[in-house]
């Protein structure tokens, strides 16, 4: 395990992070913003002090807005956000090469088979996979069995892969993770190791840990999975009242649409988590819903709504998915992790 820690501005213009790294299976090139032509360091560092952390957000940033904190022509911030877009290839994609990038998603087995089928074979790079669900209904459980599962080979459900988690409640649990490493076969530590924790300790700080993955997965082109547990938990508490309410989804929907991005770009399954909050107002129907609503439902590809069961079992629905049937599996928490409730009771 390594503390990716409080995230600084400063540190982050500065860092040195290079280039050339092709990560995943995918060949995204990451080029620094400081190698675009007609960018030294001085001018480099300005952008990224100005919260433009990589080429993709420059590439979709406001001349003038550049312009303004670079301190340069607005024609050459033009120029340079030119360059970007060439940089990211913000170009169409044909027919074909969609079909081609789709051919390089691959899947994370949640450990259930049920579950995993209910995916569509497990948790998916390229896209967001949102749980949610009341407290204690396997939300973060789900994470650490994929944190620990995403190391194993591609046959036994993994892709020998590692782990970015962005931990805004302070969950995370290394014993627990060693726990499901021992029980899958690795080395405990060395499965802490491949996991990168980032507390986030205010949404602000949330969105500056997903601004550095790039440059992580730079230094680790082995990283496969992205956790954000919980997403809206610091959101919820920064932004009571219903006067910010819309200041507060415009800054969700900027990480969602960040980390589907990241996702595309880097090959990358998402995970994220949220809970759910009682709605008063609805009489009938389900009167639970997920905390920033609508917002996280029209971004995440997957959303998987978590509740507990008859005898510790836990029943997962995919809702909303543009792919798979509406459905529900059934699967168990046990020590050993997430398991089918089958084998579960065949093993009693
Ligand atoms: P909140 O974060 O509180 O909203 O809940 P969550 O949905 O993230 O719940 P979480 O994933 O933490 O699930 C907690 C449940 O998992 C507990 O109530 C237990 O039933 C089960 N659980 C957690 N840890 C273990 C463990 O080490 N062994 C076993 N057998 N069960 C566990
Ligand atoms: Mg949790």
């Amino acid at each position: 395990m390594q503390d990716i820690g409080m995230a600084k501005k400063d540190s982050e213009a500065t860092s040195d992070s290079g280039i050339e790294a092709k990560a995943g299976d995918a060949n995204y090139e990451y080029v620094d913003i400081k190698d675009l032509e007609g960018v030294g360091a001085t001018i480099a560092s300005k952008i990224k002090n100005a919260g433009y952390a990589d080429i993709i957000a420059l590439a979709t940033a406001n001349p003038m807005d550049v312009a303004e904190v670079c301190e340069i022509g607005e024609p050459t911030a033009r120029k340079i956000i030119a360059e970007a877009r060439e940089a990211a290839k913000m170009n169409f994609l044909s027919g074909l090469e969609f079909e081609d990038k789709r051919k390089a998603v691959q899947r994370i087995s949640t450990g259930s088979n049920a579950l995993d089928i209910l995916l569509g074979g497990g948790v998916e790079t390229q896209s967001i996979t949102e749980c949610y669900g009341e407290f204690g209904s396997g939300k973060s459980q789900i994470a650490f069995q994929l944190a620990v599962n995403v190391q194993l080979a591609k046959e036994k459900g993994g892709l020998e892969g590692h782990t970015i988690w962005i931990d805004t409640e302070g969950t995370f649990r290394p014993a627990r993770i060693e726990q499901l490493a021992i029980s899958k076969g690795l080395d405990p530590k060395e499965a802490l190791q491949n996991i990168k924790i980032g507390r986030a300790y205010s949404s602000d700080h949330q969105i500056l840990l997903v601004d550095k993955i790039p440059e992580l997965i730079n230094k680790d082109p082995k990283i496969k999975l992205v956790v954000v547990d919980s997403m809206m938990a610091l959101f919820r508490a920064e932004y009571v009242g219903r006067g910010t309410l819309a200041d507060r989804q415009q800054k969700v929907n900027v990480i969602l649409h960040n980390l589907q991005r990241l996702a595309d770009r880097f090959n990358l399954a998402i995970y994220i988590t949220n809970q759910v909050m009682a709605r008063p107002d609805v009489m009938f129907g389900d009167p639970t819903v997920a905390v920033g609503g609508h917002i996280i439902g029209h971004v995440a590809t997957y959303r998987v709504y978590l509740r507990k069961g008859k005898k510790g079992l836990r029943v997962a629905k995919l809702v909303d998915s543009p792919s798979l049937p509406e459905g529900e599996a059934t699967f168990q928490i046990s020590a050993d992790g997430i398991t089918d409730a089958e084998e579960e009771s065949k093993r009693k």
